[in-house]
């Protein structure tokens, strides 16, 4: 099958979809991004996704490279040409390219514009989750802007090879004061001993996940109470559940963080729960045109 993948304008073959080598997001990580789940034909959270690019976009003075009209027509035909029925849409924007220059006041080209679709196997996710998933612990160091979602994921990346290389699927991230901030790309929770549900609040630090504003309102709908406060390695590894949110993991058990055994290693009922009930909660709108 043909795989597509549109830029700027354009819906071209995989093997020849390029932007310019003096694009301003090779050069200096200047674009940010938007990742959202594909379930069942459906682009789960659209809105919520839409709205948060367009507030990186513009706390990074980048100007709107099109209508939300647009963006609609652009997720949805990159989804039906590449076929995808679960998976995910991602779509990143660039500054532009241009002379490569520090300042970015004479950048005069558009932005660049990139849509891609994959599929994933559900199956495969339902697997993990059933098994849940090993951390590592590892320094944030990530610059003092976490809350936009820009491309800059060298740190992400760096600690996320680091986990992978012991057998974990994600790397939560620990501040100077011993707190977890975030994972390398997801949220994190834990429920503590006493029965206490915490994730930090979203600040500079952590980007405010999609999947995590959603899950909150899943909490009040079951009527759970959230604490956000900030939490230690220590609090998280004697914790009775843990689990991370992103919309590539939707709601996903953590059973070990480091060496550590959370709870009695399986999948917490909570995190089950939650996950089970997310789909009910969040906005899914059908991927057809
Ligand atoms: N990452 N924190 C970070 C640092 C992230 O990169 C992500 C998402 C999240 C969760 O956000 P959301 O619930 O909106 O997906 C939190 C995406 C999935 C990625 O980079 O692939």
């Amino acid at each position: 099958m043909n795989r597509y993948i549109y830029v700027n304008g354009r819906y071209q073959h995989y093997i020849d979809a390029t932007i310019h080598a003096e694009d301003r997001g090779f050069q200096f990580g200047d674009a940010v991004y938007e990742v959202c789940e594909i379930h069942d034909g459906r682009i789960i959270d659209e809105s919520r996704h839409m709205a948060r690019l367009a507030r990186s976009l513009g706390e990074l003075e980048i100007p709107e490279p099109m209508t939300a009209r647009a963006w609609h027509r652009v997720l949805r035909e990159t989804i039906r040409r590449n076929r995808v029925r679960n998976g995910i849409v991602y779509l990143q924007v660039s500054r532009g390219a241009g002379p490569r220059d520090f300042l970015f006041s004479g950048v005069k080209t558009a932005p660049t514009v990139v849509c891609l679709a994959r599929a994933v196997s559900p199956e495969k996710q339902a697997r993990a989750a059933d098994q849940g998933i090993a951390v590592i612990t590892h320094p944030d160091m990530r610059w003092g802007r976490c809350d936009i979602k820009t491309v800059m994921l060298l740190p992400a990346s760096l600690a996320k090879q680091k986990a992978s290389k012991t057998g974990a699927q994600e790397a939560w991230l620990v501040d100077g004061e011993g707190c977890v901030t975030e994972g390398g790309s997801s949220n994190a929770w834990i429920i503590t001993a006493k029965g206490e549900l915490v994730t930090r609040p979203t600040d500079q630090a952590i980007l405010k996940g999609v999947t995590r504003t959603t899950l909150v309102d899943v909490l009040s709908r079951e009527g759970l109470t959230l604490t956000e406060r900030a939490f230690t390695v220590a609090e998280a590894k004697n914790a009775a559940e843990a689990f991370i949110t992103s919309a590539t993991n939707l709601v996903m058990p953590v059973v070990r963080i480091d060496e550590t055994t959370i709870g009695d290693g399986r999948p917490g009922p909570h995190a089950t729960r939650l996950r089970a009930l997310f789909h009910q909660v969040a906005e899914a709108v059908p991927a057809a045109q």
